[in-house]
Formats: structure tokens, C-alpha cells, sequence
């Protein structure tokens, strides 16, 4: 693993992709931990002091950014390889997180509620207070002032104070996953208890409520869209070791490169049970898979039939396969329909398929896919992590060679994504601009 923010080797920002139709893939494919998840671990890190050991983290450069605003902050962040990160705390934090990191990703939002139940205080700058670019943090500002904090705002920065956070019931408009991860984590140091209605329960909440736990903490409902957290005396909580949980969308990702291009893989570490919603509606489109002791296997006997997809919170189909799964529709058979019910207008990675010829129409947050046999080679670019796989799972299923820019957004959720699908017979390569 390299820590890439330092060294910026590898980290894409001229690098292109190269990607062509091979055909059936074959071979084993090992599912890298989950970006979403380690994130938000790593961030916790900073409610306890000693040190953290991370595994199985995957090398990427959301990883090695999160790294940097820990160290900003006053961790000791050591990157070790084979998937290790230690974290050493002391406690003599500075509850500040500069713009330059917080810019560049949005998970920087989950030191928020470990610094001020830590510190009592805490800065994020962040571009128009508290609106976060196009995505706003109104309920995380709203359960951590129900629990006592104060906010106020600067034109580049939001800050929040507070003696002590003390227990609130607090129930969410819509299960944001960002603002139960933070509300959870403040309430870890709350006095008394804190319960959240209609809280996310995505796997990789699930992880950081059981890392937290490790820690000391005391979670009930664990899994459920009901979290109750009795808070525990100011600094109490130690640190741990912890196995980040394997990533469902790179697992996707590797389902609908076998799904574009034939074949069978062995997907290892991949936890078919994160994943039933949208591995239901795979075997509608004529996916086969079958359960592995150590993951899940898929074969593409076929020619893909179209269905239609909704996006929901978990256990509903996550937005973010949403990119990989319009790219399988439009080399399907029939038409299908793709709707997007949590980020409207999500759909720029479109104009990109299109200029593959993909035959898509977008009216609103739907898009109606007609399949295609074949999609045809052009230079596309990936406009973001998701949109950015979707792309190289694209060029898999088009005649010719398809080049893709814009790597570096793959290299911030992908771990050695090429490297990948080459051990597995796909005609990949990575190159300099
Ligand atoms: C996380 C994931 C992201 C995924 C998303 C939904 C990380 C780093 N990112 O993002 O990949 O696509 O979950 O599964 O884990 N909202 C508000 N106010 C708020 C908070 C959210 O209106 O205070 C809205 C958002 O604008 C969005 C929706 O709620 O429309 C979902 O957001 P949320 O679940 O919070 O997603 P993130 O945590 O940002």
C-alpha cells in the first residue's frame, strides 16, 4: 500500500485507461474493504486514545486523505501494507479540519461528531457554511443541536461547541447515512442516552457501530433503522483492532464486468448477504450465482435481460451501483428503466455511455435504457468514483479501444481496479497522459 497523498505516486491525476471487449472473464477476484466503511472508522479513531489497528483497508486515495486530516488534526496515521493502517491517538488533538483536505472529500464531514464530543469544539471549513457543495448536512446540524451543541457559521468554515452533548431522541426525515454515522459517534460520549429513529443501517454502519463497541461504547439495535446509544464517562473508550468489512460496490463492480463481458468469477471476501436487493434483481436480468465459504461465485451464461431499478437506502439498491447498472442495461436485451430517488439529476455518467452508444433518454431522476448489442469504442471520461468503474465496465463490453480520462476519481474508491480485471483476462491498461 502507498500512502499516496505524500507521495502522489500513482495517484492518476495524468493517467489514462485503455480497455477493450475480451470476452469471457475467468478466475478468482479477492473484494477489497469498503471504502465507505474504513472512512468512517478511521474518523472514530479520534474518540480514544492509543492506538488503532486497521485491516484489511483498501489502497486508495480517499484513504490517504482521510490519513492526512487525522494527521492535521494530531494523530500519528501509519500506513503499513497488506491492507494495514495503525492510528495512534494521544488526545492532544486540534479539533480543526483545513479546507484543503476537507475539500477534496466528503467523508472529511465524519470528524464532526467524535471532535465535538471529544474536544467540545470543532472547525470545518467547508465552501458555503453549512451547505456542503450540492449536499447539505441539515441533520447533522439538527440532531447535534437537539443534543445540546451550538453552531455557527463563517463564509468558508461551520463550527460547533458544547460543554457536554447530553442524550436526545431524534428522528431522521430520511436515513442519511452521513448523519447517523455522526450522530452516532457523538453520542458515544453523551450524557445519558440518545436514540435514533429511521437511522441508515447500511453494512458499513453496522461496521462502525461494531468498531465502536470494540472501543467500549454501548450501541443497541445494531442493524436497524433503531440505534440507542447510552453514553459513557467523557474518555473512556479505548482503542481496538478492527477487520474493515468487504466493499459491496467493488464487488458489483466485478459482477457487472462478468456480467458486460461473459464468463465466471470467484469473488472472495465478497458477503452475498450485504448485497441480496440488487442480487435479485441480477438474477432477474439472468445472472447465476452461488455461494462460496469464502464468497460468492457469478457466471454470465448469457445475453443480459433488462428490468428495472430503483435506488433506496439499504437494504434497497444503493445509488452508487446505480452507474454499473445502467452500463449492464444498455448492452441488454429489452428495456429498462433506472430510477434515482436520493440524488436527482445523478446522471452525467449518461453523455458518457452515449458516446459509446449506449441508447439512453434521462427525463427527470429516470433513465430509460434501451439495450444495444454491442456499445462501439470512444475517449470517455469518469466524472466520479462510481460513474469513473462504469466506465472501464463499459469499454469491457464495446468494440475497440476505449480510452477513459479523468483516473484519478477511480484511484479515490478503487483498489488497483486494473490490475484486477488483467488477473482475471481483461484487456486493460493503465498509462501516462
Ligand atoms: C454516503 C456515501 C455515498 C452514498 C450515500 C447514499 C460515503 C462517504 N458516501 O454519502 O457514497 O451514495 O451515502 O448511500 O459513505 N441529505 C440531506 N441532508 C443531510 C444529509 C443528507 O438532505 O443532512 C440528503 C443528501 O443530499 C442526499 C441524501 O440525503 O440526497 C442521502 O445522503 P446521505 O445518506 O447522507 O449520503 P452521504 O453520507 O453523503
Amino acid at each position: 500500500m502507498t500512502d499516496r497523498v505524500t507521495t502522489a505516486e500513482g495517484s492518476g491525476g495524468d493517467c489514462c485507461i485503455a480497455v477493450r471487449n475480451t470476452g469471457p472473464l475467468s478466475g478468482e477476484v479477492a473484494v477489497p474493504g469498503a471504502k465507505n466503511s474504513v472512512l468512517k472508522l478511521m474518523a472514530a479513531s479520534l474518540l480514544a486514545d492509543g492506538t488503532f489497528e486497521l485491516s484489511n483497508v483498501p489502497d486508495i486515495i480517499d484513504v490517504s486523505i482521510m490519513a492526512e486530516l487525522l494527521r492535521a488534526i494530531g494523530a500519528e496515521v501509519e500506513v503499513l501494507g497488506r491492507g494495514a493502517v495503525t492510528i495512534r491517538n494521544t488526545g492532544d488533538l486540534t479539533p480543526v479540519a483545513p479546507f484543503e483536505l476537507v475539500e477534496q472529500m466528503r467523508a472529511s464531514i465524519n470528524v464532526l461528531g467524535p471532535l465535538l464530543t471529544r474536544c467540545g469544539h470543532v472547525r470545518l471549513s467547508m465552501p458555503g457554511g453549512d451547505d456542503f457543495g450540492s449536499r447539505p448536512i441539515d441533520m447533522h446540524i439538527a440532531g447535534l443541536e437537539a443534543m445540546g451543541a451550538s453552531f455557527s457559521y463563517g463564509e468558508d468554515y461551520v463550527e460547533a461547541s458544547v460543554d457536554r452533548l447530553r442524550g436526545a431522541d431524534i428522528m431522521f426525515k430520511f436515513p442519511s447515512v452521513g448523519a447517523t454515522e455522526n450522530l452516532v459517534t457523538a453520542a458515544v460520549y453523551a450524557d445519558g442516552v440518545t436514540t435514533l429513529e429511521n437511522a441508515a443501517r447500511e453494512p458499513e454502519i453496522i461496521d462502525l457501530c461494531e468498531y465502536l463497541v470494540a472501543m467500549g461504547a454501548q450501541i443497541e439495535g445494531i442493524g436497524t433503522s433503531q440505534l440507542r446509544i447510552t453514553g459513557v464517562a467523557p474518555g473512556s473508550l479505548r482503542a481496538c483492532e478492527h477487520e474493515t468489512v468487504p466493499d459491496r460496490i467493488q464487488a458489483a463492480t466485478y459482477i457487472a464486468a462478468c456480467a458486460v463481458s461473459g464468463g465466471r468469477l470467484d469473488l472472495l471476501n465478497a458477503q452475498a448477504g450485504h448485497m441480496q436487493m440488487v442480487l435479485t434483481r441480477f438474477r432477474d436480468m439472468g445472472l447465476e450465482f452461488e455461494p462460496l465459504p469464502y464468497g460468492l461465485r457469478v457466471a454470465a451464461p448469457g445475453r443480459l435481460r433488462s428490468t428495472d431499478f430503483a435506488t433506496l437506502p439499504y437494504p434497497g439498491i444503493a445509488t452508487d451501483y446505480k452507474p454499473l447498472i445502467t452500463t449492464m442495461l444498455s448492452v441488454a436485451e429489452g428495456v429498462g428503466i433506472v430510477t434515482e430517488n436520493l440524488y436527482p439529476g445523478r446522471f452525467r455518467y449518461v453523455e458518457e455511455l452515449q458516446r459509446l452508444g449506449a441508447d439512453i433518454r434521462t427525463d427527470g431522476h429516470h433513465a430509460v435504457i434501451r439495450g444495444v448489442p454491442r456499445l462501439v469504442a470512444a475517449e470517455v471520461t469518469a466524472h466520479d468514483i462510481r460513474a469513473g468503474a462504469a466506465m472501464v465496465v463499459a469499454g469491457l463490453a464495446a468494440e475497440g479501444t476505449t480510452t477513459i480520462t479523468g483516473v484519478h476519481h477511480i484511484d479515490r474508491g478503487y483498489d488497483d481496479l486494473v490490475g484486477r480485471l488483467q488477473r482475471i483476462g481483461a484487456d486493460i491498461t493503465r498509462f501516462d497522459a
